[in-house]
């Protein structure tokens, strides 16, 4: 069986979870390079993984033909330069989202996407590969709850992982493009449509780390959608109880729900403390099926020539929605979007 050969940028909280899949559970693929500008990061997955080639530069990665495809984990500020630099250099690319924190560098990415038709990009909107996100898309196509009106989503990270949210703040884009971003994709899915119109507040209710970086840490969105659906997202960074990923769907003949309680897993503690279901604790716990999923589909994509479900104008479209937000909430007023 051939192997799709990788180079993978950035070890950090994420990326060294897509390396590992990469090197460990994906048949069909072989982590054969691996980059980060922290070196110690990238000396221990080295060494650690047994990977024969490493990079503090990642332009020095691209001149490594051995290879077949580049995975980008990289800060979001870094996606845009990574994914022109990866696709003009003749590889095959998966990149997190963001696609990009600007609508300018998003149409970069457009058009070095469309100048290779040949190369597969894939953006890393994961909740789409996810068993309930998925099955919950096929009941709306099938009808089960009539026409969708109405979406409600809560993206929040517990606040036990405040240090690392601070510490990433300054290259993520912001609350609305590094969090809801996953829900506004969503939306985007569920509902067919595009916004029309966007107004959103918040605040640094607790950490005023986060102002310093015109972000915030806890904020809220609501949205029109062309097609005159309603959107409202909540995306926070200091849930006491665990990391919560809710979403609503209401539709003209019902509604459905995923991840109403945010549970780890089946098991109820019965003690003096009450009866207790305990929360899944964070990204990786969440959506773990769900990263090796994506990334399975990629390494699909490229043996079976075919191109992903989710592409880069899914990226750009999002982009445009999270920055309204980002936007709305910097100006205090309501945005129009063509
Ligand atoms: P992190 O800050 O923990 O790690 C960033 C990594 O990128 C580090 O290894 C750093 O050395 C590397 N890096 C940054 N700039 C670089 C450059 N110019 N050249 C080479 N390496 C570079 O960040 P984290 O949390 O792992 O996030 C990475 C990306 O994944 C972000 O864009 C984030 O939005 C996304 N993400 C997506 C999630 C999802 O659920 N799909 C969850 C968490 C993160």
């Amino acid at each position: 069986m051939k192997k799709i050969k990788i180079g993978a940028v950035g070890l950090g909280r994420l990326g060294r979870k897509h390396a590992e899949n990469i090197a460990f559970r994906i048949p069909n693929a072989e982590l054969a390079a691996v980059c980060s500008i922290v070196k110690e990061e990238l000396d221990e997955v080295m060494k650690s993984w047994n990977i024969p080639h490493g990079y503090t530069d990642f332009n020095e990665m691209l001149k490594n033909k051995d290879l077949d495809a580049i995975a980008i984990s990289s800060s979001s500020t870094e996606h845009c330069n990574h994914i022109i630099a990866a696709l003009d250099a003749g590889f095959h690319v998966f990149s997190e989202k963001p696609l990009g924190v600007d609508i300018a560098e998003c149409r970069r990415a457009e058009k070095a996407v469309e100048k290779h038709v040949d190369q597969v990009f894939f953006l890393g909107f994961m909740r789409r590969y996810d068993d309930s996100y998925a099955y919950a898309k096929r009941k709306i196509a099938e009808g089960a709850i009539g026409k969708p009106i109405l979406i409600r989503c809560y993206g929040l990270d517990p606040v036990k992982s405040i240090k690392g949210a601070i510490a990433f703040a300054e290259k993520s884009g912001g609350i609305f493009l590094d969090l809801a971003i996953h829900d506004i994709d969503l939306a985007r899915w569920y509902l067919g449509s595009e916004a029309k119109s966007i107004y959103a507040v918040g605040d640094c209710f607790t950490y005023e780390e986060f102002a310093k970086y015109q972000d915030i840490d806890n904020g809220a969105a609501l949205i029109q959608f062309k097609n005159g659906a309603i959107g409202m997202f909540y995306a926070g960074r200091t849930c006491a109880h665990g990391y919560h990923i809710e979403t609503e769907i209401v539709g003209t003949e019902g509604s459905l729900r995923i991840g109403t309680v945010p549970e780890k897993n089946l098991v109820t503690v019965f003690n003096d403390t009450g009866a207790v279901k305990e929360c899944v604790g964070g990204f990786l716990e969440r959506f773990e099926k769900a990263y090796l999923s994506e990334m399975q589909e990629f390494i699909n994509c490229i043996i079976e020539n075919r191109k992903p479900g989710v592409n880069v104008y899914d990226g750009t479209n999002a982009t445009i929605i999270a920055y309204g937000c980002k936007e709305s909430f910097e100006n205090n007023r309501l945005i129009i979007l063509d």
